[in-house]
């Protein structure tokens, strides 16, 4: 596996990959890897000939009081566990790399980019736009991995794809993965204290309420949003963000749930933020 630090040198590997017929899938990280991305840069090997994961922390799309010095870096760990599962390239750029000096050139997806956690994290979609947007031309990848976990992140991406034309790289969504008592992993939930780890099953409980209330044939957003806030209540540790059914694609609420809405919730444990979801059947 190679470790390229330039968009010139990203360039030249894809180029000769397409030269010699191969295919390429993009996994974009921001590092401090687990089975979340494992999973990911699988589903890249089993359906491309080359895969690249890039490991980038975005400063662009972290909030002037987030977490992003002390976002969690384990570039070592990564690169082995990236070649563990089948990658060929990791891409490592720095700051100055993928942001040239005197750089003032953004990608805003209107209104959806307001929507859940661009609500409470101004700016933060604008990031990862632009962040993406770069990805997907120096990569010049055939198909792009991207989690559900971060459902509103794959909203806003593919309405970009469509806006900007970027269709050449296809947006292939993968499944949340979880940890054996429901919580999603993240690369976040290493901030969390033994305490914080148990009240934050109430983000992954809430989201399994709600299925079992669509199975039960409650679709009706009030009851699905009531029945997650009682959760939340039950956990006076934790600070409800958001908790919504909306149309995945526009990311505006529904009243009644229909097949591929997406109920979200996000919440505070302590200094923590966590997110969770699922697209009802
Ligand atoms: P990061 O949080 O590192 O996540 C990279 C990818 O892993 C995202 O597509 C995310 O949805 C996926 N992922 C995270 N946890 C997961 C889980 N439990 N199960 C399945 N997939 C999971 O998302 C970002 O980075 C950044 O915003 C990025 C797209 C790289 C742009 O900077």
């Amino acid at each position: 596996m190679q470790v390229l630090r330039t968009v010139s040198e990203l360039r030249t590997w894809s180029r000769q990959q397409r030269n010699t017929g191969n295919t390429i899938g993009l996994v974009p990280t921001m590092g401090a890897l687990h089975a979340g991305h494992a999973s990911l840069i699988r589903a890249a090997r089993e359906s491309s000939d080359r895969v690249i994961v890039s490991i980038f922390v975005n400063p662009t799309q972290f909030g002037p009081t987030e977490d992003f010095a002390r976002y969690p870096r384990t570039f070592d760990a990564d690169c082995a566990r990236a070649e563990t599962e089948g990658a060929d390239v990791v891409f490592a750029p720095s700051v100055d790399e993928l942001y040239p000096a005197g750089a003032v050139t953004f990608v805003e997806v209107e209104g959806l980019s307001q929507r859940l956690d661009g609500a409470s994290r101004p700016g933060h979609f604008r990031g990862v736009a632009t962040v993406v947007t770069k990805l997907f031309v120096a990569s010049d990848a055939d198909q792009a991995f991207f989690g559900q976990k971060d459902a509103a992140q794959v909203a806003v991406l593919r309405r970009m794809t469509t806006d900007l034309l970027l269709l050449a790289t296809r947006i292939v969504v993968c499944p949340i993965v979880r940890e054996s008592d429901g919580l999603a992993l993240s690369s976040r939930n290493i901030y969390l204290s033994p305490d914080e780890r148990q009240s934050a099953l109430a983000l992954s409980r809430s989201i399994r309420r709600a299925e079992s209330l669509v199975a039960q044939g409650d679709r009706n957003a009030t009851t699905l949003i009531g029945a997650a806030q009682e959760i939340f209540a039950a956990e006076p540790s934790l600070r409800v963000d958001y908790i919504e059914l909306v149309n995945w694609e526009t990311l505006e609420p529904v009243q009644i749930a229909a097949t591929g809405s997406l109920f979200a919730v996000a919440a505070w444990v302590g200094a923590t933020r966590l997110i969770d979801n699922t697209i009802l059947a």
